[in-house]
């Protein structure tokens, strides 16, 4: 192989990070140290979750968190190395995770000016699987003067500012965007232990026939979702249907290929499954920057949706533009 055909040029998360900051007078520096540690924080979970069924990691914790979900073990694992990172990263005031009833206030960092919300192991039933999970991270700038309570991120998802996920999978997949900037995917390079800039400037497709949703539920769905899943099994080409059951990993395909993932409010569970501050908010600020929408069951734009508390469900419909607006345009029909 000639020297000419290796890339030597190659664009790392850690490179991206520098760049960005310097291109930005104003920057202080923290939101980088701040993004070091999280790609620390999703290398140390994909290497624990490859492990998993070597050092017996598999199962159940044997508690359950606000939610109501069993922790699998490695829900446990992945919410302390996620927040040993946020607080070793000396830039995080406040926390809230799946995992954690209350939100952590950071008092050793009063001076530290981010919140973060994380999901650290999304999907984590399919963990004994080995089946692709992943982490949902929003991060919020603290308003001026604030003191670091929860309130600092009971916000519209429109007021993150950065956001994204990290997919285990066949290989970790990082995906980021910033407010109203570009969607960029990373893919890790285990053997130089960096996330490589593989996917810049991601584009969801503007329509495709694909849709992901658990059809499982479908007895307690309302009539204007019913509509639609049948619109699309009825159509002249009907659509493929695709559900993994890891939010991350749905939304990564959807993405990628496009098409739209839906989990319902329904009658089992009116406000719905996925919780805005760590599931629904930060994958709608990704979706929207691709091109795609994001709506909850009441065909509210995602971001604007307000949560009272900090474990907050709703309804999410999310995808490619076109795919989702039908949706949209089924329920304009029912009033
Ligand atoms: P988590 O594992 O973080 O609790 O999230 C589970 C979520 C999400 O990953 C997935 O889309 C959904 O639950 C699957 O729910 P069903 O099993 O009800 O389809
Ligand atoms: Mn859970
Ligand atoms: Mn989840
Ligand atoms: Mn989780």
């Amino acid at each position: 192989v000639g020297s000419e055909k290796i890339n030597v040029d190659i664009m790392t998360l850690t490179r991206f990070l520098t760049e960005e900051q310097t291109k930005h007078k104003e920057a202080t520096g923290d939101f980088t140290l701040l993004c070091h540690a999280l790609q620390f924080s999703f290398k140390q979970i994909a290497y624990y979750i490859r492990r998993a069924s070597l050092i017996n990691l598999g199962g159940l914790a044997g508690s359950s968190n606000t939610t109501g979900d069993d922790q699998k073990k490695l829900d446990v694992i992945g919410n302390d190395l996620f927040i040993a990172a946020m607080r070793s990263s000396g830039r995080v005031r406040i926390l809230v995770s799946e995992e954690e009833e209350e939100a952590i206030v950071f008092d050793e960092h009063p001076h530290a000016r981010y919140a973060v919300a994380c999901d650290p192991i999304d999907g984590s039933s399919n963990l004994d699987a080995g089946v692709s999970v992943g982490t949902i991270f929003a991060v919020y700038r603290l308003a001026e003067g604030s003191r670091g309570s929860k309130e600092d991120l009971l916000l519209p998802g429109s007021e993150m500012v950065a956001a994204g996920f990290t997919m285990y999978g066949a290989s970790a997949q990082l995906v980021m965007t910033m407010r109203g900037g570009p969607v960029n995917g990373y893919t890790m390079d285990n053997a130089l232990g960096e996330f490589i800039l593989t996917h810049p400037d991601m584009k969801i497709p503007k329509k495709r026939s694909i849709y992901s949703c658990n059809e499982g539920n479908s007895k307690y769905w309302d009539e204007p979702v019913l509509e639609w899943c049948n619109s699309l099994k009825q159509a002249e080409k009907p659509y493929s249907a695709r559900y993994i059951g890891s939010m991350v990993a749905d939304a990564y395909r959807t993405l990628l290929y496009g098409g739209i993932f839906a989990y319902p409010a329904d009658k089992k569970s009116p406000k719905g499954k996925l919780r805005i501050l760590y599931e629904c908010a930060p994958m709608a600020m990704v979706f929207e920057n691709a091109g795609g929408q994001a709506i909850n069951s009441k065909m509210d734009r995602m971001l604007t949706v307000v949560p009272e508390h900090i474990h907050d469900r709703s309804g999410i419909f999310m995808g490619s533009y076109d795919e989702v607006q039908k949706v949209i345009d089924i329920h304009k029909k029912h009033g």
